[in-house]
């Protein structure tokens, strides 16, 4: 690196330290987390807030650099939010949820946190995500402070028990992937993502992973069972019917439908002509691959998702192979991926009449704006540490180079629009934390790629869940701490 820039690299990190301070939200006197976004210029909205999601790239960031209390204390009083009784009352969040986002509000003097778990939000929209990343956020905590008698209090439990308890029950539908509504997660608005979306199943599966590792055997044999049965079905589910390759898109292009009866090849009755084939058959680089977006009914979603892709590869949830596929298709389709600003939320848009029906004409989710594939720039902590877990650190060095050229510049946008992300989104809120923290947190896995051992997984290995309850907490330490 030439001096100038590293004295511009050394210059926009200050800033965006200096940045990120002023978005510590403190609460009697305690910090307890990062408000969405710090921005004068425009209306609040609910961007004062304390978001779980968001909140993710600041945690990681703060236990490198061993500011482990604020993440302590976010961890401390998001699980005083989490509801622990049964709840009669059907517009009351579940038992076990975790909550969208919170505030700290002074009535009387007295501050208290008040949370969302999506009744106040825009549309309603559940955050069915919170509680995944909650526990991916307390595992990492486990990590970077080897405090494994943190997560052993019983309070933090009973957190991990009624989050395990509400995602394994089982429902209406016979997959192991998890069904949810419309704008469950990162993508909070209506664009399509309803049933059984990559990056819920993702982060489904790194939470599974994460609680295996938490929650003590004695006492929860049945919970503990139960992830051990569904880790490898999931696994399986999701590395079979969600991969999109040139091999598969053949097959699936030749599928027959209407297939009855157990020995079905086209399980879900998939018809080639709902899917845009000719489009991938030209963009598909023979090296490359992808997980889908969504699977179900007779519905096989190509869009690329960014999100659900790149936590597949660091969870390991995607195989070996298919981990380098991914990688191999954000390289080669670099202009299409990453553009001006890494990167795209998705990947193609929805235009046309499919826009319309798809996001209900949402004026904000317009083609190649926001959610319908905009780029944001949050996501490239995910893409430097799939690029860590993957060996492929040139890909993180290229786009960290990329978004170093605007992030400051533009005063850290929540995300840009356009084909390639050149415009500045829309309604983007400036001084965003997660576009921030995203930028900040990339750079710490390019300097020391072992950083990811907060949010990675290595291979799973299965074994009886009976026998694994068998070993003494002793071994469960060494199983997590290494
Ligand atoms: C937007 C995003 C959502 C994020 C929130 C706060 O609603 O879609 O993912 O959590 O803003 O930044």
């Amino acid at each position: 690196m030439q001096l100038n820039e590293l004295v511009s690299a050394n210059k926009i990190e200050t800033e965006a330290m200096a940045a990120l301070e002023k978005s510590i939200l403190y609460y009697q006197g305690r910090p307890v987390g990062t408000v969405a976004a710090v921005d004068d210029s425009s209306d609040a909205l609910n961007y004062d807030q304390v978001f779980i999601r968001d909140f993710v790239s600041s945690a990681l960031l703060f236990l490198i650099q061993g500011r482990t209390d604020i993440v302590r204390n976010f961890l401390e009083e998001t699980l005083k939010l989490q509801p622990k009784d049964r709840q009669l009352n059907a517009y009351k969040p579940a038992r076990g949820l975790i909550p969208a986002s919170f505030k700290v509000i002074v009535q009387n003097g007295q501050e208290s946190l008040e949370a969302d778990f999506g009744e106040h939000a825009i549309a309603r929209v559940t955050p069915v995500d919170s509680c995944l990343w909650w526990l991916i956020v307390l595992r990492a905590y486990v990590v970077a402070t080897q405090d494994l008698s943190f997560a052993y209090q019983p309070q933090f439990q009973e957190g991990i028990r009624l989050i395990m308890e509400l995602c394994l029950v089982h429902r209406f539908d016979m997959y192991p992937t998890l069904l949810v509504p419309d704008g469950a997660c990162m993508i909070d608005r209506r664009l399509g993502i309803y049933g059984h979306p990559l990056e819920i199943q993702s982060l489904f599966f790194t939470a599974l992973r994460a609680a295996r590792e938490l929650l003590i055997c004695k006492g929860n044999q049945d919970l503990v069972e139960g992830i051990d049965n569904r880790l490898p079905l999931l696994r399986a589910h999701i590395r079979h019917h969600y991969w999109i390759d040139i091999n598969r898109l053949n097959a699936i292009y030749r599928f027959k439908g209407e297939e009855y009866g157990k020995l079905a090849v086209n399980q879900f009755n998939i018809y080639a002509d709902s899917l845009p084939y000719y489009e991938l058959d030209k963009w598909l680089p023979r090296s490359g691959g992808y997980l889908a977006g969504n699977v179900g009914p007779s519905q096989l979603d190509t869009r690329f998702f960014s999100l659900g892709n790149l936590m597949a590869v660091i969870s390991d949830l995607a195989s070996e192979e298919q981990s380098q596929a991914v990688m191999n298709l954000i390289e080669k389709r670099w202009e299409d991926l990453i553009g001006d600003m890494p990167m795209k939320i998705c990947y193609p848009a929805l235009e046309g009449d499919e826009y319309r029906i798809v996001t209900g004409c949402d004026p904000k989710n317009i083609p190649w704006s926001y959610h319908n594939a905009g780029s944001w720039p949050v996501l490239l902590w995910m893409l430097a540490a799939s690029a860590a877990k993957t060996n492929r650190i040139s890909i993180a060095q290229n786009a960290i180079e990329v978004a170093e050229l605007r992030l400051l510049e533009d005063e850290w946008p929540e995300y840009y629009d356009g084909k390639k992300g050149r415009l500045i989104g829309k309604q983007a809120r400036k001084y965003q934390t997660w576009t921030i923290t995203g930028l900040l947190l990339a750079k710490q896995f390019l300097v020391n790629p072992a950083n990811i051992s907060l949010v990675s997984f290595d291979p799973l290995s299965f074994g009886p869940a009976s026998r694994a309850c068998e070993f003494d907490l002793g071994s469960v330490d060494t199983m997590l701490l290494g």
